[in-house]
């Protein structure tokens, strides 16, 4: 894995951006793998910018997002599909067919999962996957204790997950219980992985990815058995292993 120390979150933000704006630009079909929560905001607004600067054409560009809520439609301001539109996909010139989301509102959420993998092999996987992280190490909605086999599926998310996400909702019993999200082994079938890690609240999942030991207690930490993963991590979330070395 590698690692790029930068000073904060503006300048992860700045350098996260740079890296997925090289690749747009120099293959002609991106599949690029797409995340949510605070993390990739900054990257998002950073990618705005370009496209209105310098027009950087997301035309070629197909995205797959990492997961959504079970229970909420695309129309609800709390599902990941309303956050993709608005943070990013209605400000560049990307075909909204093009965007992918697993739907959290289809009738049968067995075949959602099913679809959505068979979804990804038919356009030959992800190029670039972008990744945040939980404190509790989680990928995408991959709990701790989730198999390193698994594929798309639905998960039940943990308590601190729903209690970390709380602040975008009015309540923390309108946090959905369920998610649909790509397992851990189709993150793990992404070509490239650009992992973003800021803050504080981070320091000990960066530091529990980079010396515990590889475990599915700890999802993250399957990342270590992968060959092209790049970390972006900011001076809060890094401090200890200055410290360390
Ligand atoms: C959320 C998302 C993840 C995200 C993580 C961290 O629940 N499902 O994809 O990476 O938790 O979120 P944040 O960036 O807000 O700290």
């Amino acid at each position: 894995m590698k690692i790029i120390d930068v000073k904060d979150y503006q300048e992860m933000s700045k350098k996260a951006a740079e890296y997925i704006i090289e690749k747009v630009r120099h293959s002609k079909n991106l599949n690029l793998g797409l995340a949510t929560g605070g993390t990739p905001v900054g990257t998002y607004t950073n990618l705005i910018e370009d496209h209105k600067q310098n027009h950087t054409s997301y035309q070629g560009v197909k995205t797959f997002n990492l997961d959504e809520y079970v229970g909420l439609s695309g129309d609800n301001h709390n599902s990941y599909r309303f956050y993709m539109n608005d943070q990013l996909f209605n400000h560049i010139d990307i075909e909204k067919s093009n965007t992918h989301i697993p739907r959290g509102d289809a009738k049968d959420m067995q075949k959602e999962c099913e679809d959505y993998e068979n979804l990804l092999a038919e356009h030959g996987g992800i190029d670039l996957q972008i990744l945040g992280i939980g404190s509790n190490g989680h990928i995408g909605f991959n709990e701790p204790g989730t198999s390193f086999d698994s594929n798309t599926h639905i998960v039940d998310l943990a308590p601190s997950t729903r209690e970390a996400n709380a602040r975008y909702f009015d309540s923390l019993e309108e946090v959905p219980t369920r998610a649909v999200t790509m397992g851990i082994a189709t993150i793990m079938k992404s070509k490239e992985i650009l992992l973003l890690i800021s803050g504080e609240n981070k320091k000990e999942a960066l530091s529990n990815l980079l010396h515990g030991e590889v475990d599915e207690r700890f999802p993250a930490s399957v990342l270590r058995n992968h060959p092209c993963v790049t970390i972006i991590a900011d001076e809060a979330a890094i401090a200890d292993e200055k410290v360390r070395s």
